[in-house]
């Protein structure tokens, strides 16, 4: 039996509505589908944590800049409706771009600069003023008990918890931990675009954090000393074109001068056209 499917933002609304009538717990998994072992981790809590499980699938225009991989980003509805009905997901959303933003859509949510303008918004200008935006409405249509997200996008995460904060959405946000291929590299729909050397050079961000983490580990304490050395390694894969490296607090994002256990470190590199992302807390977590 295949999943039920809802691209009707007033539909959608009704049927959840008359979920929450019946008392019904709703777990909600919002992702721009090409779904991969990272989401269905997402499914299989949101899953444990829901009476009714609810996927939205949709590629949003608007936190991709005019440069970026809007048109390319890899898509596979009919895959992806395979794996929600496996993961027993009970509805799948489906806008499209006419409902999401019709003709003289006017509203936008923006979370401060603080943490918008740093790491990836850096050089994303505009990019999470579109995550939350969309977010903000998918929260108002499916009107969730419970959202989840994966932490690979670490600062999506730390903006996301503000926006739900601050605008007193009813609503939990989970982070779920990163799901990585057996050799370490970051499950990401965008890894289809590395080639067979990229893929391999790719790794180079699993080790910088590895590093970073067993540095800390053998006392090194100095955020600077630590970039440094993350640096000189991902540096030495060839085409690897560092867009940063920092360590900030988990919490508010800003820069750290020495390591404690809010520390994370986080990477973001180029290879070609290819834009990856990576994170670790850099003391064991408790
Ligand atoms: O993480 C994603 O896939 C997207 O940024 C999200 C949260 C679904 C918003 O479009």
């Amino acid at each position: 039996m295949s999943v039920e499917t809802i691209s009707d933002p007033r539909q959608m609304q009704q049927r959840m509505l008359a979920a929450r009538r019946e008392g019904q717990r709703i777990a909600f998994v919002p992702t721009m589908g090409y779904l991969h072992e990272g989401h269905l981790s997402l499914l299989r809590e949101g899953r444990k944590r829901g009476d009714l499980l609810v996927l939205s699938i949709f590629v949003n225009p608007t936190q991709f800049g005019p440069s970026e991989d809007l048109d390319s980003y890899p898509r596979d509805l009919e895959r992806d409706t395979q794996l929600a009905t496996e993961a027993m997901v009970d509805v799948v959303y489906l806008p499209d771009n006419a409902s999401m933003y019709p003709p003289g859509y006017g509203t936008w949510v923006e979370v401060d600069q603080s943490l918008t303008n740093t790491l990836c918004g850096r050089s994303r200008p505009g990019h999470f003023r579109g995550v939350t935006t969309v977010v903000a409405k998918l929260f108002q249509i499916v009107q969730p008990d419970v959202a989840l997200f994966g932490s690979k996008d670490f600062q999506q995460l730390a903006v996301l918890r503000r926006m739900s904060e601050d605008l007193n959405f009813p609503i939990e946000i989970v982070g779920m931990p990163i799901v990585r291929e057996a050799d370490g590299l970051a499950m990401s729909s965008r890894n289809v675009y590395l080639d067979a050397e990229q893929r391999q050079r790719a790794l180079s961000l699993h080790k910088g954090l590895q590093l970073a983490r067993k540095l800390v580990a053998e006392g090194e304490s100095g955020c600077r000393v630590l970039i440094e050395k993350v640096r000189e390694l991902i540096t030495q894969a060839a085409g690897a074109e560092i867009d940063y490296i920092q360590v900030c607090h988990e919490q508010t994002l800003a820069d750290m001068v020495e390591v404690d256990r809010h520390a994370v470190m986080l990477l973001a590199v180029r290879f070609g056209k290819t834009r990856l992302i990576d994170n670790h807390h850099l003391m064991e977590e408790n």
